[in-house]
C-alpha cells in the first residue's frame, strides 16, 4: 500500500475508457464546444485494453481493491466485455463498476454481467422529458435510460442511479427522483454541482446543498436516518428512510468535501494519470507503456506520483471556482468524473 504527503492510500482506480459521447450534457459536454467538428482522440491515441489491463494490474500492486470504468461514455467502446474479462481476472481487485448515461445497456447489461460486472451506476437528471431532454443536450427523453435501468437489474447488476442537482435547473425533481427510485428500490444519489472542466459556467448559486436536499426528501418524501459504517473514502454520504433498508446518498463535494479521504486515482482515454478530478496536469502513462518500460519500472513512477499528492481542490475552493492558477482544468468527458 502507497500513501500520498497526506496519508491517503491509493485504493481505487477510476479508468474513462473513451472521450466520446452519445449526449452533450449541459454542465459537461455542451454542445456549442463539443460540436461535429469537436477533435476527440483518434482510436491509436487510447489506450488499447491490453494496456488497460497492465496498468489496472500494476495499480492493483500497489494496493487499489476497486476498479470504475467511465467516459464519456464506457459503452461506446467496442467490446467493453472484452475488457471486463481481463479486468476480473486480477489478483487484488474486489470491485468493479461502470458508470453510464444507461441508454446502451439494454444491448450490453446481460454481456457486461457475464463478464464479471458486478454494478453500474447510471446517470439521470429528471423525471421529466422536456428538462432531461435539455439537460442531455439531445433531446433524449427518460425512457430509453429507464430502459438501460430495467435491463441492468434483470441482468442481475446492482443500480445506483446518480442526479446532477442544479438549483433552477432540475432541483423540482428531487423529490420525484427520489419517490421514483424508492418505489423502484435502486439507490439514487443526489449530486451537488461542481465546477468540473472550464465549460460549464458554475457558481455557488447553482448548487442545492447536502443538506437542503436532506431537508426536502425529509419533508416530502419520508424522514431520513444516516447510515454508519462506511468504508475509508467513500464518496456518497449515505442515509436511508426510517425503518426501512432503503439507501439514499448524497455527494456533496462541494458543501462538504471529501478530500481528506480520497483514494482516487484516474486514467484518462489517453493514458494520462490524474490524481484529482480538479487536476490541470497528468502523467503520461501511455507514452511510458509504449516505450516499454518494465512493470516494475511504471510501477516505481506511478508510485513516486502518488507519493508526492497533496491534492485537495474541493476542501480549498471557495464562493467562485478556483482559477487562481489560470491553468485550464482536465474536462470531465476525458477524466470521467
Ligand atoms: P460508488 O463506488 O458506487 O460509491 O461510486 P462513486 O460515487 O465513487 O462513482 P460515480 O462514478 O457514480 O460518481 C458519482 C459522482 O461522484 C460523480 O459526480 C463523480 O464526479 C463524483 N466523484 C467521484 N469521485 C470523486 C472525487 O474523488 N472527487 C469529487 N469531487 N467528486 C467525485
Ligand atoms: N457536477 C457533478 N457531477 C457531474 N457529473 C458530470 N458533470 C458533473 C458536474 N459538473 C456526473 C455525471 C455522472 C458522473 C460520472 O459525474 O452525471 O453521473
Ligand atoms: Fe456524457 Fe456523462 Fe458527460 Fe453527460 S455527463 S455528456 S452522459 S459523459
Ligand atoms: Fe479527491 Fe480532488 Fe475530489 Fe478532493 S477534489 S475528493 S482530492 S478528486
Amino acid at each position: 500500500m502507497i500513501n500520498d504527503l497526506l496519508q491517503r492510500p491509493l485504493k481505487d482506480l477510476r479508468i474513462s475508457v473513451t472521450d466520446r459521447c452519445n449526449f452533450r450534457c449541459v454542465y459537461c459536454m455542451p454542445k456549442e464546444i463539443f460540436g461535429p467538428d469537436y477533435p476527440f482522440l483518434p482510436k491509436e491515441e487510447l489506450l488499447n485494453f491490453q494496456e488497460i489491463a497492465k496498468l489496472a494490474q500494476i495499480f492493483a500492486a500497489l494496493g487499489v481493491t476497486k476498479i470504475r470504468l467511465t467516459g464519456g461514455e464506457p459503452l461506446l467502446r467496442t467490446d467493453l466485455p472484452l475488457l471486463l474479462d481481463k479486468l476480473t481476472s486480477i489478483q487484488g481487485i474486489k470491485d468493479i463498476a461502470l458508470t453510464t448515461n444507461g441508454v446502451l445497456l439494454p444491448k450490453y447489461a446481460a454481456d457486461l454481467k457475464a463478464a464479471g460486472l458486478r454494478r453500474v451506476s447510471v446517470s439521470l437528471d429528471s423525471l421529466s422529458d422536456e428538462r432531461f431532454g435539455y439537460i442531455n443536450g439531445r433531446g433524449i427523453g427518460v425512457e430509453p435510460v429507464l430502459k438501460g435501468i430495467e435491463a441492468a437489474a434483470r441482468a442481475g447488476l446492482k443500480v445506483k442511479i446518480n442526479m446532477v442537482v442544479q438549483k433552477g435547473v432540475n432541483d423540482q425533481d428531487i423529490v420525484p427522483m427520489a419517490k421514483y427510485f424508492k418505489d423502484a428500490g435502486h439507490t439514487i444519489r443526489f449530486i451537488e454541482y461542481m465546477d468540473v472542466g472550464n465549460t460549464n459556467g458554475w457558481n455557488l448559486d447553482k448548487v442545492v446543498t447536502k443538506q437542503e436536499i436532506i431537508d426536502r426528501i425529509d419533508r416530502h418524501v419520508m424522514p431520513l436516518e444516516a447510515v454508519r459504517g462506511q468504508y475509508f473514502g467513500e464518496v456518497a454520504s449515505r442515509y436511508r428512510y426510517k425503518g426501512t433498508e432503503q439507501e439514499v446518498g448524497i455527494i456533496s463535494a462541494v458543501s462538504d468535501a471529501f478530500c481528506g479521504t480520497c483514494t482516487r486515482a484516474r486514467i484518462s482515454a489517453s493514458g494520462s494519470l490524474y490524481t484529482c478530478l480538479f487536476a490541470t496536469e497528468g502523467t503520461d502513462l501511455r507514452e511510458l507503456l509504449r516505450y516499454g518500460l518494465s512493470d516494475d519500472v511504471l510501477a516505481g513512477r506511478i508510485a513516486s506520483v502518488w507519493n508526492n499528492r497533496d491534492n485537495q481542490y474541493s476542501a480549498k475552493r471557495g464562493r467562485d471556482t478556483n482559477e487562481a492558477s489560470g491553468k485550464q482544468k482536465i474536462e470531465m468527458s476525458y477524466i470521467g468524473g
